[in-house]
């Protein structure tokens, strides 16, 4: 499956990362809202070849880059912020743990449907588990934009900043 590029950090140049992860927020919203017009029109119009190509796209990116963002929040954001506040992370991490059993889901459904284009069961099936993954997904974005890195900015000094930035780029970490 074919996954729409991430953005990469110049080599040498230190990112903030809350701007980072706040624009791949962004990115996940225009795919999540793709994510819902193409499986639904599917669902409710049947199959063209346009929603497939745009529903195929989405899928890739929610399954794959989103999986991965939440994973660099778990690795490199979460454990520094919890020295400072216990809490709100725990509730972010349970959100990750549904979210990565709804992105297989997603998956499976979305390869039923690749196989059978015509099955509106199938075509039903995605839809359905595409609109549960946006509005957990959605509501997850907002508290992080509005609750969690709000804090970050407030209790974390410019060591511990650096220190998300540096575990974000760590080798072996994909960027
Ligand atoms: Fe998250
Ligand atoms: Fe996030």
């Amino acid at each position: 499956m074919k996954t729409a590029p991430v953005r990469k950090s110049a080599p040498g140049r230190r990112i903030d990362p809350i701007a980072q992860f706040m624009q791949e927020h962004d990115e996940t919203l225009v795919q999540l809202s793709a994510l819902n017009k193409s499986s639904r029109s599917i669902a409710e119009d049947g199959f063209t070849a346009d929603a497939f190509r745009r529903l195929h796209d989405a899928v890739a990116f929610v399954a794959e880059e989103v999986g991965f963002h939440n994973k660099r929040e778990e690795e490199a954001l979460f454990p520094v912020l919890e020295r400072y506040v216990e809490g709100p992370t725990g509730l972010m991490r349970e959100e990750h743990r549904t979210l990565k059993k709804e992105f297989l889901r997603l998956r499976k459904a979305f390869g039923r449907l690749e196989l059978h284009h015509e099955s509106k069961a199938a075509a039903t099936e995605v839809a359905l588990v595409a609109r549960g993954i946006v509005q957990i997904m959605v509501n997850h974005i907002h508290k992080e934009n509005h609750i969690l890195f709000p804090l970050v900015q407030k209790f974390l000094t410019k060591d511990a900043l650096r220190e998300i930035a540096r575990r974000m780029t760590a080798p072996g970490t994909k960027i």
